[in-house]
């Protein structure tokens, strides 16, 4: 019983069609092994608090805040969490954005747990194995559950860095029972930070709609995307880029020799870095293109690639229903893979607004957008940006065994049915 993870989060769907998978996630756990052990506990809680405006909120919260806090980790450790849940009367679960982890710890109501009751706890347990930017959030219920604040960053640091910087800050913007947040701010953040250093800027999009952010004051370039480092990504100046609900965007900054940078969303939340004179204000910036950044990669070509299953994935909607292929989370058969198999997904957006195409449990690799090959860095990703008339083709590796959810990562579209499941036989 328990299984009321309704958008996201229930293997009813799969049932109804008559392909109920054969695997169960309980029995797919991390390996025993000798490394760091990295403990977090994480309490989920219902609380009022007042924002930096003044307004009164009553939100759901990790340890008391929202977003959560930050759980900052070194490529190789295992990480454990021990999720308790007070008083949350559906239940809590948490999903960790991006991370490759074995299916059990994968977060999703329904699919690889039950949700957490009130007085409940679950211990999830993984290994940090790829470093960069990711993000944690509830996956019950998530539309309403992320909303209320149930969310945080969480950073895998490198062992060795491939880019050099004096200095990192993280900044997640995310919407607060319909007000937007910078890291709990509703007007932005301040940073410290000294002339002529490089800076790490990691920026995670926790909210449901794209942001457009514009960098103003400095030249930057963009290292990694979902976490993954791009190759030779050459210095941007004047620049905006969109950054899809789910995303993660890694820039290196370097801090002007008087003045500040101001990194600005055009919802109005603004990081001002360094101190001084803003900079002038400008409307000339041209928007930064991914497909073509940087240069390819000779150790990952994909040029004569095959492929042992396609599927083309339409999104759109039916009257007010949010769909894949025409039909709704419920009606949509499951991708079934075998372990091994290289898989090309053609992810069309039909219409209904831009949607944020995530993968649990795997990354994937772009190979071309609107049917022209990507020509600069190869681009890894766990969720990707698709708008309007868009068509992408993706290759994923099936090397993850499990259940796992595929969805729009704006939570609405997810919960009016626009996700389905990604199964191993
Ligand atoms: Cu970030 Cu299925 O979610
Ligand atoms: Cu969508």
């Amino acid at each position: 019983g328990g299984m009321n993870g309704h958008e996201h989060g229930t293997v009813h769907g799969a049932t109804s069609t008559g392909l109920q998978p054969s695997l169960s996630c309980e029995a797919i756990i991390a390996k025993a092994g000798e490394e760091p052990v990295h403990e977090i506990q994480l309490t989920a809680a219902q609380q009022v608090t007042k924002l930096d405006n003044g307004q009164i909120e009553e939100v759901w919260a990790f340890n008391s805040l929202t977003p959560g806090p930050e759980i900052r980790v070194t490529e190789g450790e295992r990480v454990r969490v021990v999720l308790k849940n007070t008083d949350i009367q559906e239940g809590v679960t948490v999903h960790w954005h991006g991370i490759v982890l074995p299916c059990s710890q994968d977060g999703v109501a329904g699919v690889t747990q039950e949700a957490v009751k009130p007085g409940e706890q679950f211990t999830y347990e993984f290994i940090a194995d790829h470093p960069g930017t990711y993000w944690y959030h509830s996956h019950q219920a998530s539309s309403v559950q992320v909303e209320k604040g149930l969310l945080g960053k969480l950073i895998i640091e490198p062992l060795t860095n491939r880019f050099e910087y004096d200095q990192e800050e993280t900044v997640l913007i995310q919407e607060l029972n319909g007000t937007m947040l910078m890291n709990g701010s509703t007007q932005g953040v301040d940073i410290q930070a000294s002339p002529g250093q490089t800076l790490r800027l990691r920026m995670i999009n926790a909210a449901n709609e794209t942001e457009m952010i514009r960098v103003n004051g400095a030249t930057f370039r963009i290292i990694a995307m979902d976490g993954h480092d791009l190759h030779e990504p050459e210095m941007l100046e004047h620049h905006q880029f969109q950054v899809a609900a789910g995303q993660r965007y890694d820039l290196l900054l370097q801090m002007p020799r008087q003045g500040k940078v101001i990194v600005e969303s055009e919802s109005g939340l603004k990081a001002a870095l360094g101190s001084g004179n803003d900079p002038e204000p400008r409307s000339d910036y041209t928007l930064f293109s991914w497909t073509d950044y940087g240069t390819p990669d000779p150790l990952a070509p994909v040029e004569n690639l095959t492929f042992d299953q396609s599927h083309t994935l339409e999104l759109g909607q039916n009257l007010f229903v949010k769909s894949i292929n025409g039909k709704s989370f419920h009606e949509i058969p499951p991708i079934v893979v075998k372990e091994g198999q290289r898989v090309k997904l053609t992810i069309i957006n039909e219409g209904g607004g831009d949607h944020p195409f995530h993968l649990h449990g795997h990354i994937f690799q772009v190979l071309s957008r609107n049917g022209q090959p990507l020509s600069g860095s190869p681009v890894f990703l766990d969720t990707l940006a698709t708008q309007e008339g868009e068509t992408y083709e993706v290759y994923v590796k099936a090397d993850n065994p499990g259940l796992w959810m595929m969805h729009c990562h704006n939570l609405m579209h997810a919960s009016m049915g626009m996700s389905m499941m990604f199964n191993y036989e």
